[in-house]
């Protein structure tokens, strides 16, 4: 069962660190979620930094072991994951809780949580995966395209009430991957993309001139199609900047 081992902290550098730490020694089990308080060295995609800035956060870690699931696979991973912390966001607010490809939580045009997946391989297979998982629970003022749990519900809700629903939905759709369930992860999670199927501003990060394309879904390795000018092309992890589409300024929720 995921969650059944808690771990919190009250400081540590980054929860996915952490982890990777108890791994290397043989010291974590299936399964296991760290908690912390504060991460002092907090780590987003692409090499960013997840900071604190002051806000109330949901900062955790969860370890699956994953060694089930081909390496041709791993998006179907990514899926059930980004569907969990959807779900668990939901369960908040009545207001459409979208996932921004790959794997970012938005709710309109303001992002409410990010996910870093990290992956050890061996053999084709993706034998464990340390899930990072990081949700606004109170109003992130230094950035504007941020929302909060607070912010869509009403009140700041507490981290171990989050943590229950969310290891909920990391059970849930964690059976959905170790079944194979591609078909069903994949038409859920193409069901709740961000700006499917509408006009968006969008650039190449190698080719930054902005143009209008439309998101239509993924393939079966988890790229993004767009459509422009009625042609689809398929966009791999980290090659599209959707910037140009982020509030601009804090909504009225
Ligand atoms: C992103 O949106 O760039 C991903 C952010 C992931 C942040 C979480 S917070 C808990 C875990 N520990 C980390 O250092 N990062 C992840």
């Amino acid at each position: 069962m995921i969650g059944q081992q808690i771990i919190q902290l009250h400081e540590v550098d980054s929860t996915n660190n952490y982890a990777a730490k108890l791994l290397s020694e043989g010291k974590l089990a299936h399964g296991t979620v760290i908690l912390a308080e504060h991460q002092t060295a907090g780590r987003g995609q692409r090499g960013r930094n997840w900071q604190s800035v002051g806000s109330k956060q949901f900062t955790g870690s969860y370890f699956l072991k994953t060694d089930f699931l081909s390496v041709d696979h791993l998006c179907y991973l990514n899926m059930g994951i980004a569907l969990a912390v959807r779900g668990m966001i939901q369960s908040f607010t009545r207001k459409n809780v979208t996932i921004k490809w790959p794997n970012d939580i938005f709710i309109d045009n303001q992002k409410i949580a990010g996910i870093l997946i990290e992956t050890n391989w061996k053999n084709g297979r993706v034998e464990g995966a340390i899930i990072g998982i990081g949700i606004n629970l109170s109003p992130v003022q230094s950035v504007v395209y941020a929302t909060s749990l607070e912010e869509i519900s009403g009140k700041s809700p507490d981290v171990l009430d989050v943590l229950d629903v969310l290891t909920e939905n990391m059970n849930k759709f964690y059976q959905y991957v170790r079944q194979s369930d591609f078909d069903y992860l994949k038409s859920t999670y193409e069901s709740f993309l961000w700006k499917k199927d509408e006009e968006i501003i969008l650039e190449e990060r190698q080719n930054p001139v902005p143009f209008t394309g439309i998101i239509r879904g993924v393939d079966l390795i988890g790229n993004l199609l767009v459509e422009k000018e009625g042609v689809i092309t398929i966009y791999h992890n980290q090659e599209l900047n959707f910037e140009a589409n982020y509030a601009s300024e804090k909504l009225k929720m």
